[in-house]
């Protein structure tokens, strides 16, 4: 019998194994090798000089990898120094194969009575309990209140007073690739205390944990802009929550399945909403933007629910694409708090619109460039005097024959069945005939639900995917005032990138005439007979480069992306 001490440390192995894999070490299959026109994730031709990196920095991934038939590497100082090394502990907890579980082995009453009559209940004991209104345990006042009266929205006819970018001197034009950082070397292997303990029970490290006072103030223009970009997202999603509610009736909701508790549930999300916009204008001080107007894509609840979970997801993965490299980690700490509750809104979004509510393994992070281009469309115009960004706008990547999610047969999806041409715009509706939506039939429904089955799947490997791309310098965002741009480093389009989970896997893109081609969705899983890589509503872009990069390193695809766009997978 395995010990509770030997689980929670095969869990850290797991942990360990799950660092990016090094480019020198493993993947023998696919190294720089392209399978059917695709371009795996690590080995990616030219990449071979992470090779000149130490050894022990890769050590975790040395392991994660080691399943694949890589030699394990321990080169780590602790084990270089003979010092003692843990038993190996890797491996599942045994006990799954005829399992004595005798407290699993109940069998569900059948139901003979249900309650009918709900008037006053027994009493317990309380008291009246004041909240605090002043003082440290008094709340800080809403930026926002709720929402009285109709906004008015649509797109924005007139002139921009100003256009472009916030932006100073640019050093360069890309980030060169460093080698690892010479502190990034901790590696353990024997399971105990490397180093003085602060106080008891507290290991040493961490940052934050030394006494010095947080201060939850952004602490850097990086810091600044992301959390701005945050306080845009938050806003018109205070909106669009509150929107929705305003403009569909109650029919309108039940014809997509929806119940009054359902849309209460959205209601609470705006309010939601109210606080994490009151969070993040907190964090940046007196410049923090306002809330604009906004211009949706919806004229349909079903288009509302599936535009929600299409924009939470970039809300969502924007955030996780920068969280990590803020300055203030303080900041990080409270945006994640607010993240994690936009995560479950994704979620939520998903299930009513029929989706597998986390067809993943992890949630993807993206750079905050990619999440601006995908919200800046539906943002129509800011009060005068709005702080201004300084992301990146890029130009649009469509996918004529995305998937359309309302479809029992996606298969038979015509080309443009969107809402609108912007990227992150829903799918439309079908003919009732060849609707998923009230359809009672495992595999093929897709009204609201927990979970949902596809017999048919929205999209697969292997599936040829049909991409336009707009040029850049086109008007986009409030007021029509930012434009869409590609870096000067940016070559002639070559590869899809596509990113997903914790990866980015290129695939090779076949051009067939001006801004148009074709790719065909990639193959693979995260890990070994695991979950797909492509799968959820995930990004794509046009590159010139199938640089390796991973989820920490994602920026440094920016100035190679020459359009951007959404995936419908599933
Ligand atoms: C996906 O990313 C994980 C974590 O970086 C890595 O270990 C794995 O090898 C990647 N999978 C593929 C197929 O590239
Ligand atoms: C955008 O339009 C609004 C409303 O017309 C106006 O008040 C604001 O000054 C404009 N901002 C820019 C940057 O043009
Ligand atoms: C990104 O990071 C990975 C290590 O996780 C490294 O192998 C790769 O070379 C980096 N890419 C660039 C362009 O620096
Ligand atoms: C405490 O830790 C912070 C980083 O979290 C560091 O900047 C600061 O210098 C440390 N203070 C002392 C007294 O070591
Ligand atoms: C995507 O996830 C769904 C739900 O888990 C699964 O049925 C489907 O096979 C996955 N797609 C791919 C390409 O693996
Ligand atoms: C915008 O800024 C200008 C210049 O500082 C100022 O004159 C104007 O009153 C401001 N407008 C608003 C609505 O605050
Ligand atoms: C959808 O298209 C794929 C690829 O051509 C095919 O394998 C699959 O059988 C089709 N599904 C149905 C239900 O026809
Ligand atoms: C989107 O663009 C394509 C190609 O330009 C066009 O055929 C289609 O009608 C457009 N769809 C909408 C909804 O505007
Ligand atoms: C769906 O079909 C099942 C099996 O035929 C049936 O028991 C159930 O009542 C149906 N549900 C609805 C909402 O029609
Ligand atoms: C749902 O899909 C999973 C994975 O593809 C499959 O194992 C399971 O049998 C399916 N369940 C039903 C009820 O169809
Ligand atoms: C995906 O790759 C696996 C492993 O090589 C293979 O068995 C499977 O047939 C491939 N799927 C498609 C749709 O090409």
């Amino acid at each position: 019998m395995y010990t509770k001490t030997v689980i929670s440390s095969a869990l850290l192995s797991g942990l360990a194994a799950a660092a990016p894999a090094a480019t020198s070490q493993g993947w023998p299959s696919h190294e720089g090798h392209q399978v059917d026109g695709q371009v795996q994730g690590p080995g990616s031709a030219g990449y071979s000089h992470a090779s000149s990196y130490s050894h022990s920095s890769y050590a975790a991934s040395s392991h994660g990898a080691s399943s694949h038939g890589a030699s394990s590497a321990t080169t780590s100082p602790a084990a270089a120094s003979g010092t003692e090394v843990a038993a190996d502990q890797y491996g599942n907890v045994a006990g799954y194969s005829d399992a004595s579980a005798p407290f699993a082995s109940y069998t569900p009453e059948p139901l003979t009575a249900v309650p009918s009559s709900f008037g006053l209940d027994s009493a317990v004991p309380a008291i009246k309990t004041i909240a605090p209104s002043t003082g440290i345990y008094g709340p800080d006042p809403q930026r926002s209140s709720l929402p009285t009266g109709a906004t008015s929205h649509g797109p924005y006819s007139g002139e921009p007073t100003t256009t472009g970018a916030v932006s100073t001197v640019a050093i360069s034009v890309t980030i060169p690739t460093l080698p690892a950082n010479p502190t990034a070397t901790y590696y353990n292997t024997n399971g105990k205390l490397q180093n003085d303990q602060p106080i008891p029970y507290t290991p040493a490290g961490g940052l934050g944990t030394n006494g010095s006072l947080p201060r939850y103030m952004v602490e850097s223009d990086f810091d600044y802009e992301s959390i701005t970009l945050g306080l845009y997202q938050e806003w018109i999603e205070l909106d669009l929550f509150n929107n929705g509610i305003a403009v569909f009736s109650d029919e309108d909701w039940a014809a997509a399945g929806l119940t009054p508790e359902d849309v209460s549930l959205i209601s609470f999300m705006a309010q939601q909403e109210q606080g994490h916009a009151t969070l993040l204008s907190n964090m940046l001080g007196e410049t923090a933007p306002p809330q604009c107007t906004y211009d949706y894509p919806f004229t349909t609840v079903r288009e509302f629910v599936d535009f929600n979970q299409i924009l939470t997801r970039f809300g969502e993965s924007g955030v996780w694409g920068f969280i990590n490299h803020l300055d203030s980690r303080e900041v990080g700490q409270l945006l994640a708090q607010s993240i994690a509750t936009e995560a479950r809104q994704q979620m939520i979004f998903r299930q009513m619109s029929g989706l597998h509510p986390m067809p993943v393994w992890f949630e993807t992070g993206i750079p905050q460039s990619w999440a601006w281009t995908f919200l800046a469309p539906y943002i129509s115009s800011c009060p005068e005097n709005t702080t201004r960004l300084a992301w990146q706008n890029f130009p649009a990547l469509h996918v004529p024959n995305q998937a359309n999610i309302n479809r029992y047969s996606p298969n038979d999806t015509g080309l443009y069945e969107r809402a609108d041409n912007r990227t992150s715009s829903p799918a439309t509706m079908p003919p009732q005939d060849e609707s998923c939506i009230n359809l009672n039939k495992t595999g093929y429904g897709c009204g609201p639900a927990i979970g949902h089955n596809r017999s048919e799947p929205l999209s697969f490997a292997g599936k040829q995917v049909l991409l336009e791309w707009d040029a850049p310098g086109q008007a986009v965002g409030p007021n029509n005032s930012y434009v869409t741009a590609v870096s000067s480093a940016a070559g002639e389009p070559a590869y899809v990138a596509w990113a997903s989970q914790l990866n980015l896997t290129y695939t090779q893109l076949t051009v067939t005439g001006p801004n148009t081609g074709y790719t065909y969705q990639p193959n693979g899983t995260v890990y070994a007979d695991g979950a797909a890589i492509v799968n959820g509503t995930m990004f794509i872009a046009l590159t010139d480069t199938d640089m390796f990069l991973t989820p920490f390193n994602l920026s440094m695809i920016n100035p190679h992306v020459i359009a951007l766009g959404i995936y419908q997978a599933g």
